[in-house]
């Protein structure tokens, strides 16, 4: 299986953008984290991270045409916003986790909007890097049938 961790705009400041909510571990720290973890689990990980809408809409369409089968995806600010990332997630119909760091529906109201949810087979919120190996192990199950 090959998955692709999909981070949005801001997540290449983790360790330097507020610390108090995503911690002092760096972008680096995080792929380093799913990288190993994903070893344990026998699965292949592709990172991609952008600051940019449209670059998330042609990763997501990118992944489409590689066959990747699943989709970790931390679309940051974009969660709140982006229909254009929704309808992405929708076109490829490749099963999607969205994930976030902070525990969005315990902030302000406008992060308790989210766009992509409907199109996610889960979510992960407010656990930090374990969010993204949470879903590693999730896509695993779902993918392997374990999950409906
Ligand atoms: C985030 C939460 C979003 O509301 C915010 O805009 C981010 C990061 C998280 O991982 O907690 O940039 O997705």
């Amino acid at each position: 299986m090959k998955f692709l961790v999909l981070n949005g705009p801001n997540i290449n400041f983790l360790g330097i953008r507020e610390p108090g909510i995503y911690g002092k571990s760096t972008y680096n720290d995080l792929m380093q984290t799913v990288t190993d973890y994903a070893v344990t689990r026998g699965v292949e990980i592709e990172f991609y991270q952008s600051n940019c809408e449209g670059a998330l809409v042609d990763a997501i369409q990118k992944a489409y045409f590689e066959k990747i089968d699943g989709i970790i995806f931390n679309p940051a600010a974009y969660t709140h916003t982006s229909i254009a990332i929704l309808d992405a997630v929708k076109a490829v119909s490749i099963p999607t986790v969205e994930v976030h760091l902070s525990d969005v529906d315990s902030r302000e109201d406008y992060r308790k909007i989210s766009y992509i949810r409907e199109a996610a087979v889960a979510t992960f919120s407010g656990h930090g890097f374990k969010g993204y190996t949470m879903a590693v192990d999730f896509l695993i199950d779902y993918l392997n049938g374990a999950i409906k």
